[in-house]
């Protein structure tokens, strides 16, 4: 049976060493709580990082002993790891990084090596685990890198990733060195997934700025994979909180704390020590409330549970400090012998006890600088059975787009939380009935169970997508029989596209001239006379004539309008005239003055729009508007409009590659046929050839008429080398 593998950095369970044992208790942090209840079913494990640094190997096989019996299959971290992986580049580069504090942000070389080398020790311990039928689910920004590593080792693989933190905009992404191996990482999986769509929109900007490729409703097309991009914000398991607010235990403590506190009404706030989570912003809020509103002091207490975290990470020892010279200061100067204005913990709390403040308080301060979701704010309401209870967030957090029923607050506006607390200590029972109550049913709705099925049914639907889209990829023993094919044929006809197929890209189309392997290549393969290598390219004759005119290959050139038949001159497929190109022109021209970057190619009877160095998404913008546009002028007319590789092109109708490869096939009647290509333009060729004929498109995993699928030029040059 297949099952899932759940990758995380941090396993839900987090084993801590006391002065003569090992314990066994439950992680903090949104990612292990929300998880935890989805983990045990249907034989699924959970690979991940126990916490704490073990010496001893008796130790681990303790650990492993007692975690696998649970489900979960440790990971262990060395001590330089847990450094320079976890605190480092974890911790000190991403986690601010994608939190907008690049102030905070450090670039050590030597902690992007841990973090790369960290994920490999991760990869290795799944594929220990994994089967190949196992869907394997892979979370957070601790293991950007795992997809891919992953994919390498299991091309066919199903891969889910989830990132639980924002992702921010591109020009944050941009500050990181490593920023195209950390994405190429990410899109090593079949699904990504995000809360928001916010995130995802600045994921895929990200990819096409940075990596410079695009994408249409949320699909990035790969080398021979499409990656589906989706925001699924996740929930948490309503029903566990909701019966534990019902429970005893959870309303004992209750009436204890209330009796403590008599009857001082009660602000909540639950954070992780964190410098995202707008603790200390928060403080000061509560202090400006003080000081605006006197008449709450005496009757109002902030409980604050800070969770400790992270806490030799510099950035984090300091806010600690700053929270506590802040909470001091602040009860120093406002308590009195019977009140005390903030009730501070810096401790972890059980299930039962935290459930019992959520109950007690009526507003919840959720109010970070950035969050991915916030699981407290979806805990806290799902633990008010009676509807009553004020929720303050801040517009920064993933849930303020699910929770608009909360009083939504910006956290840098420290008078408008001051408000905020103030009309919410002062909200009618009515309208927090009805705010609650529409808030809790969305929570309930919109469970962590719900959650799953959502991105696992989306993930299996991209793996189905994936297989009736794609082109067979190219295998050794199709090479094989190929080759065998080749060498018993005595006329055979390769058809050759340049541009994306024999060449790499260039930014400048001009730069991209043939080089020496691949001009000895050419050469190689049209010394047997039995060979007819043809150029099949949309360059212009002149270009081709100067790069490769001196071998003895045929060539098409411009999309089929100029030939050259072996060692003959070139000539015009049909006649042609160029009177349409004043009117299109100017068309064209407009877009180039929109577009920074991009430029008209002239060629003798076409007129081409190239836009490979414009800014990526700008460019897709601008070639949708010119491609409608001139669809619209040439309709009715003897023109065409194409579309290639970063280029829209308008040449006369009825001309193309595959016009021009018929009377190739006509002229040589081969026995053997080999067409390879990259883009659109190509298709036609696939397309005029008979079905024995070796078609491949090479890269993008985009629909093609191609039987086989091959990688890249390099790709390309290799099996060409297996021919000779
Ligand atoms: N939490 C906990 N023990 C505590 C305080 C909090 O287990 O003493 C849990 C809390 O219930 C919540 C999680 O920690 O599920 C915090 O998740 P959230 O998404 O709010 O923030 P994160 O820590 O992931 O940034
Ligand atoms: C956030 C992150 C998680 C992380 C958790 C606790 O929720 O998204 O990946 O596990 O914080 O942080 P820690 O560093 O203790 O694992």
């Amino acid at each position: 049976m297949s099952r899932t593998i759940i990758v995380s950095n941090r396993l839900p369970t987090k084993v801590q060493r006391t002065e003569d044992s090992l314990t066994f208790q439950p992680s903090e942090g949104g990612l292990a709580t929300g998880l935890g209840s989805i983990y045990r079913q249907d034989g699924n494990v959970w690979v991940g990082w126990p916490g704490l640094f073990v010496e001893e190997e008796s130790e681990e096989q303790h650990i492993e002993k007692e975690l696998s019996a649970d489900s979960m299959a440790p990971v262990f971290l060395t001590e330089s790891e847990i450094r320079d992986f976890y605190e480092g580049f974890s911790n000190s580069t991403l986690w601010p990084t994608f939190h907008y504090f690049p102030q905070y942000a450090t670039y050590e070389q030597a902690h992007w090596e841990a973090y790369v080398a960290v994920n490999e020790k991760f990869c290795r311990a799944v594929l220990e685990l994994a089967g190949p039928e196992d869907t394997i689910w892979v979370h957070d920004y601790q293991l950007l890198l795992l997809p891919e590593m992953l994919r390498k080792a299991r091309p066919d693989c199903t891969i889910g990733f989830f990132l639980h933190i924002p992702f921010p905009s591109h020009e944050l992404i941009r500050a990181l060195p490593w920023r195209s191996e950390m994405l190429r990482g990410m899109l090593g999986a079949d699904l990504i997934g995000f809360h928001t769509f916010g995130y995802m929109r600045h994921f895929l900007s990200a990819v096409s700025q940075v990596l410079g490729l695009s994408s249409t409703n949320g699909q990035i097309e790969m080398a021979n994979r499409t990656v589906l991009i989706d925001a699924f914000p996740m929930g948490i398991d309503y029903g566990r909180f909701a019966e534990v607010a019902a429970s005893e235990a959870a309303q004992q403590h209750e009436a204890e704390y209330r009796a403590a506190l008599r009857d001082t009404r009660v602000i909540l706030s639950i954070d992780r020590l964190d410098y995202s989570k707008g603790i200390a912003e928060r403080l000061r809020a509560f202090e400006v409330l003080l000081q605006r509103y006197p008449e709450w002091r005496e009757q109002v207490s902030l409980i604050m549970v800070v969770v400790p975290s992270r806490d030799q990470v510099a950035q984090y020892a300091a806010l600690k400090e700053e929270i506590d010279e802040l909470v001091g200061r602040i009860n120093a100067q406002y308590r009195t012998i019977t009140w005390t204005p903030i009730h501070y913990f810096y401790r972890s709390f059980p299930l039962e006890e935290l459930s019992a403040l959520y109950r007690l308080a009526e507003v919840a301060l959720v109010t970070p600088m950035r969050d991915g979701m916030n699981l407290v704010a979806k805990e806290f309401v799902a633990s008010k059975a009676d509807n009553r209870g004020v929720l303050i967030l801040s517009e920064r957090a993933g849930a303020a787009r699910e929770l608009s029923d909360a009083l939504i607050i910006n956290p840098t506006d420290t008078r408008q939380l001051a408000e905020a607390m103030h009309d919410a200590l002062v909200m009618s029972e009515d309208e927090q009935e009805h705010r609650m109550a529409s808030m809790r049913a969305l929570v309930r709705q919109y469970d962590v169970f719900a959650w799953t099925k959502l991105f696992m049914d989306r993930l299996a639907y991209s793996k189905i997508k994936q297989l009736t889209l794609a082109t067979e990829m190219l295998t050794p023993e199709v090479t094989a029989q190929m080759v065998e094919e080749f060498r018993a044929a005595n006329q055979r006809l390769l058809l050759l596209d340049y541009d994306g197929t024999l060449m790499p890209f260039h930014n400048l189309p001009q730069r991209a001239k043939p080089d020496q392997e691949l001009l000895l290549l050419l050469q190689a393969l049209t010394a047997d006379p039995q060979n007819h290598v043809v150029i099949i390219s949309g360059r212009d004759r002149k270009t081709l004539q100067n790069w490769l005119g001196h071998l003895p290959l045929d060539f098409i050139a411009e999309h089929g309008v100029w030939l050259r038949p072996a060692s003959e001159d070139w000539q015009l497929f049909q006649p042609l005239n160029n009177n349409w190109k004043q009117d299109i022109r100017p068309i064209m021209e407009m877009y180039v003055a929109r577009t920074a970057g991009s430029f008209i190619e002239d060629k003798d009877y076409s007129l081409v729009w190239h836009y490979r160095r414009a800014d990526v998404e700008l460019g897709d913008v601008r070639a949708r508007e010119l491609l409608n546009h001139l669809t619209f002028m040439t309709s009715n007319t003897e023109l065409q409009v194409m579309e290639g590789n970063k280029v829209i092109e308008v040449k006369t109708a009825g001309i193309n590659k595959g016009t021009a490869a018929a009377r190739w096939l006509a002229a040589y009647n081969p026995s053997f046929i080999l067409a390879l290509g990259d883009d659109r333009t190509d298709e036609d060729t696939f397309r005029a050839l008979p079905e024995e004929a070796y078609t491949l498109k090479v890269g993008s995993g985009a629909r093609s008429l191609a039987r086989f699928n091959i990688p890249s030029p390099t790709e390309v040059r290799n099996l060409l080398r297996s021919l000779l």
